[in-house]
């Protein structure tokens, strides 16, 4: 046990007490194989905890509440018991040669908590909500997909393979599985997916960062705002990209580009624009509230910003490192980074008054409708007369839909129009409003606008 509680107090002095060691079934353990091959191979042991994460994930009971570092913990303090068997000498050495998985654990202290159960950020959460338990294919048509997707990630590896222009291939499968997924149900599609990512294809499309970073989810679910940074070229991800394969870097080129980051990007933008007419036209006393904020990214262009002429901007999260980002980027200015959720919203549990201008990007398309029409009508009370509330949704007219939902494992719901006017009537009620949903330039992204009148 020496070498246990050894262990035990250096990871206390770290902070990390309720981290010990990884179970293996070799005692001599995946934390010094973990930390060792970090090591070795130089590359960040924050993604190699990050995948062990990722399969423990995976075996989650519940899609809905993930507490990621549960079924960590529990491995950790089973191989403490194991521990047992090694001697003093091997565990200093354990230790030393652990220090990297500290490290990256330290780093990694934010999946240690709770996705609140009310946006679906899991791709198996929103698998669940699209097709309904116990929904039935028919097997001949689902043999005819299956083949259809071996033809195509077959032609794809083949020009891996041969060396092919890596944008010509991403170019091509992308197309395919956007054309599968449209004909086939959603049913069989969700069948495709898994078979997808098992294709040894998927190891050539991983060399793209951004597509791992998706894939992997460091942070323990889909769409956070690191995953962002890569479409908005942002520094903090140079790192990941600097380190990238020559193909891995050639088909981040492409995705970096492709149709849907080229929205996002427009859609940071267009807030940025918002905040700043609306800080124009309350001449100092405009109050905004951000709801899943991520980085805040629009808020580095913002001139009402830089120029003092905003009152208060509340920027709201869930995620504990997205929320101490927004702090250490914007301290000394008027924004307020909260730790919160949308279950905190719809439970009443912020009261944050009134604002100018309320706006949500990256969040609906995590949210069923009923969530979201509820969310509406919380943030409709949060305006002030006059005010206004924007939410973006991804468009089902996205063109990347298929690669996003196999190689980047990033599951999202689409929206039509018509399906934002169903939130947008579903939420007013008898409010005075005007209501108006428009897309983007490439009509990857729907915006639902209302303004409140009174
Ligand atoms: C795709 S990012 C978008 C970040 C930013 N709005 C942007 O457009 O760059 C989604 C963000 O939503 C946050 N989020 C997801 N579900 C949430 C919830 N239920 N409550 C609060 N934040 C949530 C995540 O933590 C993440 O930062």
């Amino acid at each position: 046990m020496i070498g246990s509680i050894g262990l035990h107090s250096f990871a206390i002095e770290f902070g990390f007490d309720r981290f010990i060691c990884p179970s293996a079934p070799n005692p001599h353990c995946v934390l010094s194989q973990t930390a060792g091959s970090a090591l070795a191979t130089a590359k960040d042991p924050t993604d190699i905890v990050a995948s062990k994460v990722k399969k423990l994930q995976s075996r989650s009971p519940s899609p809905d509440r993930v507490r990621a570092s549960a079924p960590l913990t529990k491995l950790l303090k089973s191989y403490q018991i194991e521990s047992r068997i090694l001697t003093t000498a091997h565990m200093v050495s354990e230790v030393l040669t652990s220090f990297a998985f500290f490290t990256a654990v330290r780093r990694m202290r934010h999946i240690d908590f709770s996705l609140d159960g009310e946006s679906l950020i899991t791709p198996e959460a929103i698998a669940a909500h699209v097709v309904a338990p116990g929904t039935t294919w028919g097997e001949q048509e689902f043999q005819t997909a299956r083949t259809a997707l071996g033809l195509a990630l077959g032609i794809a590896l083949q020009q891996f393979e041969q060396g092919a222009e890596p944008r010509q291939i991403i170019h091509r499968i992308a197309g395919s599985l956007h054309e599968l997924r449209m004909r086939y149900p959603a049913s069989i599609w969700q069948q495709l997916i898994p078979i997808a990512q098992q294709h040894p294809v998927s190891r050539y499309f991983l060399e793209d960062p951004f597509t791992r970073w998706s894939f992997e989810k460091p942070r323990g679910y889909s769409g956070d705002a690191q995953l962002l940074d890569f479409i908005y070229g942002h520094s903090s991800v140079a790192e990941w990209i600097e380190n990238a394969s020559p193909l891995g870097k050639a088909l981040y080129d492409y995705t970096k580009d492709a149709s849907s980051s080229v929205a996002v990007r427009e859609r940071r933008d267009l807030f940025t624009q918002h905040v700043d007419a609306i800080a124009s036209s309350r001449g100092g006393d405009a109050e905004v509230l951000t709801i899943a904020a991520g980085h805040l990214r629009e808020a580095n262009q913002s001139v009402a910003l830089k120029e003092g002429r905003i009152k208060r901007w509340v920027a709201l999260d869930q995620d504990p490192l997205s929320v101490g980002s927004i702090s250490r980027d914007f301290s000394g200015t008027c924004i307020e980074a909260v730790d919160g959720s949308v279950r905190g919203i719809l439970g009443g549990r912020h009261d944050f008054g009134k604002f100018d201008f309320v706006y949500a990007a990256g969040l609906y398309d995590y949210l069923n409708d009923k969530v979201s029409i509820k969310l509406t009508q919380r943030c409709l009370n949060m305006l002030k007369p006059n005010g206004v509330f924007l939410f973006a949704n991804f468009a089902t007219d996205i063109m990347v839909d298929g690669y996003m939902e196999t190689f980047m494992n990033w599951a999202l719901l689409l929206r039509s129009e018509t399906d934002m006017w169903r939130i947008i009537n579903g939420s007013v009620g008898d409010l005075p409003i005007e209501g108006t949903v428009r897309f983007g330039e490439n009509r990857n992204v729907v915006y639902g606008i209302i303004r409140k009148l009174s």
